[in-house]
């Protein structure tokens, strides 16, 4: 049984002062704007309530796109595994969800294997070696807009390529030729466009009809494309044509790079072949944690979202959110509180451990989690301004995720990005695909808010070869060692709330994973100070309590997408849940 909005009142206990910190540089900054693709209507609670996952005896796979989902199925039905699935979806969403699935971009793959072995693959872009850490900043060291964000400048050097097919290469089963080729026909032969599909092109018809070869593709003889359209990619299908039979080399000393290094310095931009050649990824050992005698497996950095999400994590995991239910003023209070507290945590501590040392032991602490615990107010919202990072002085929804389970219970989670919608909705000459803005994941400036609104400090300035930190957390949750629950979501840094909150959802509220993922959100990053909510999350009256107690809140349209997987530990079926925000994705399995 759900357990939601409960009736009962909060009683407020006489509350000790916390401790005031000092704020390190940080200012409020305005909230991104909406997205149009953002605009799914709100779902009332008779439609929570009825919401149920799609199920398989066997195996399953979810994403946001429908076409990418089958590819996943029928690479799985050939006799493929999870791992070979996941590389089959990554390509095909590179087509079919050019928004957000990507080969000019970089992701982090999350694996458990059924021998019980946990792996996570690092695959996020790099600083191009030209890269300085004043480079987003004019004369007057001020930060100059969308200089990270539109301009070639922005671009990191891509890791998915390499990524996906270092992951087939190590654990897969079949061949990239066979995995790739449901891309190559998607993109050469076209997909159908849904409505679901076309909402997210609509958000950058202005910026296609900017660049004559992306007009070419992405506009139907320069109109905006509707739902029943085919989109036909050519270049796309022969830059995939080209990894097919060269594999990473291709993409990596071949005329792909060769391509986008020309645009790049034909644009302004600083990225070299060099660049391409130096690229490598990452086999990190992933974030550990337990929560509620579960073990969460998830996203080391350079990602910020399992560190940050087990710290949320930790700190809320005494306090009664079952018995408080879904929506309460108790359970948006702590969470609210953990993850201010956190997130001031990430912000200012967390960056590539290539380049600077992550405090994780310390983060994970139970003791720290305790010291934070003990600053909340049981009946106030604490300022952000009071909060810093606590270890001692030193600082849109634009990508996608998706999910695997196979018939032997092999489990994957990829969540991947070009970062903005469309990345800087540029293509490099005829490469067909979208090249990242991941630079703007960077500190341009400590104490200034990226276009995510994050107020990110020195560990993450920009460095030659780093990468910038990142929110994605493609999570496995274990129950008794064996896979549970496979979650992730975009939506920049309220990727780890969406994440944890359909964890919470399922764990402490009951709920069945497509209640979990449909659920309406909340995310509260620090700066600004304020709390995001979708429509559905408070009642009149709850809001109204929270208000009281100085929360502010911003109404979002839609948070994350959380493409999610729950596998039922009495009978192993396999249990997929599209979230409702993505009407274009699919959960199917056999
Ligand atoms: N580009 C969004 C993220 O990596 O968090």
């Amino acid at each position: 049984m759900i357990r939601i909005f409960p009736t009962r009142r909060r009683h407020c206990a006489l509350l000790v002062l916390c401790a005031c910190f000092e704020l390190a540089g940080a200012k409020d900054v305005p909230l991104p704007q909406p997205l149009k693709a953002s605009h799914v209507p709100a779902i009332t609670r008779e439609a929570l309530d009825q919401a149920r996952p799609v199920v398989a005896k066997h195996a399953m796979v979810v994403s946001a796109q429908h076409y990418a989902t089958m590819a996943g199925v029928e690479i799985l039905r050939q006799g493929g595994n999870a791992i070979d699935a996941a590389v089959a979806v990554g390509y095909a969403e590179a087509v079919v969800h050019p928004c957000c699935g990507n080969i000019g971009g970089g992701g982090f793959m999350t694996i458990h294997r059924n021998d019980g072995e946990n792996l996570f693959l690092n695959f996020r872009e790099k600083a191009p070696a030209k890269a300085t850490p004043d480079m987003f900043l004019d004369a007057h060291g001020e930060v100059v807009p969308n200089r990270s964000t539109d301009s070639y400048l922005g671009v990191g050097v891509p890791g998915t390529v390499m990524g996906l097919n270092t992951a087939l290469a190590k654990y897969g089963k079949l061949p990239l030729k066979q995995v790739i080729a449901p891309a190559i026909k998607l993109a050469r032969d076209g997909y159908l466009l849904q409505q679901g599909d076309v909402n997210i092109l609509n958000d950058s018809v202005g910026d296609f009809a900017r660049h004559p070869n992306v007009a070419a593709i992405f506009l139907n003889h320069g109109k905006p494309f509707v739902a029943g359209e085919r989109v036909v990619q050519k270049n796309l299908s022969h830059s995939l044509e080209q990894i097919a039979v060269g594999g990473s080399d291709a993409f990596y000393k071949g005329a792909i790079a060769r391509a986008v290094v020309a645009a790049s310095e034909a644009n302004g931009g600083i990225l070299a072949l060099q660049d391409f050649a130096d690229y490598t990824v990452q086999w990190e050992t992933p974030i550990q944690c337990t929560y509620h005698d579960h073990t969460i497996i998830s996203a080391p950095p350079p990602s910020s979202g399992g560190t940050t999400l087990c710290e949320i994590a930790q700190i809320i995991q005494p306090y009664p959110f079952a018995e408080w239910g879904y929506g309460s003023v108790e359970a948006v209070h702590y969470f609210a509180e953990a993850e201010r507290r956190a997130f001031a945590d990430r912000n200012t501590y967390l960056g590539d451990p290539a380049f600077v040392k992550n405090p994780i032991e310390e983060l994970l602490s139970s003791a720290h989690a305790e010291k934070l615990r003990a600053t909340i107010l049981p009946d106030k919202a604490t300022p952000s301004a009071q909060i810093t990072g606590h270890l001692g002085a030193t600082e849109g929804d634009h990508t996608t995720h998706y999910s695997v389970v196979d018939k032997d219970g092999n489990a994957v989670a990829v969540t991947y990005t070009i970062n903005f919608l469309f990345g800087t909705r540029q293509i490099a000459g005829d490469t067909g695909f979208f090249l990242n803005d991941e630079m703007d994941d960077f500190t341009s400036k400590p104490g200034v808010a990226n276009a995510a609104g994050l107020v990110q400090g020195k560990v993450n300035q920009v460095e030659p070869g780093k990468r910038p930190l990142s929110s994605m957390t493609p999570t496995i949750v274990l129950r008794d060692g064996k896979p549970f629950l496979l979650t992730g979501s975009p939506g920049d840094a309220t990727i780890i709330s969406t994440t944890l909150q359909s964890i919470i959802n399922v764990i402490d509220y009951g709920m069945n994973v497509q209640q979990a993922v449909n659920a309406p959100r909340m995310h509260q990053q620090w700066y600004p100070d304020e709390v995001w909510i979708e429509d559905g999350m408070l009642t009149p009256q709850a809001r109204r309590q929270l208000e009281a107690m100085g929360y502010k809140f911003t109404m979002i349209h839609a948070m994350g997408a959380d493409e999610a997987i729950l596998i039922d530990p009495k009978t192993g079926r396999r249990e997929g849940a599209n979230d409702r925000r993505r009407p274009a994705g699919l959960a199917a399995g056999y």
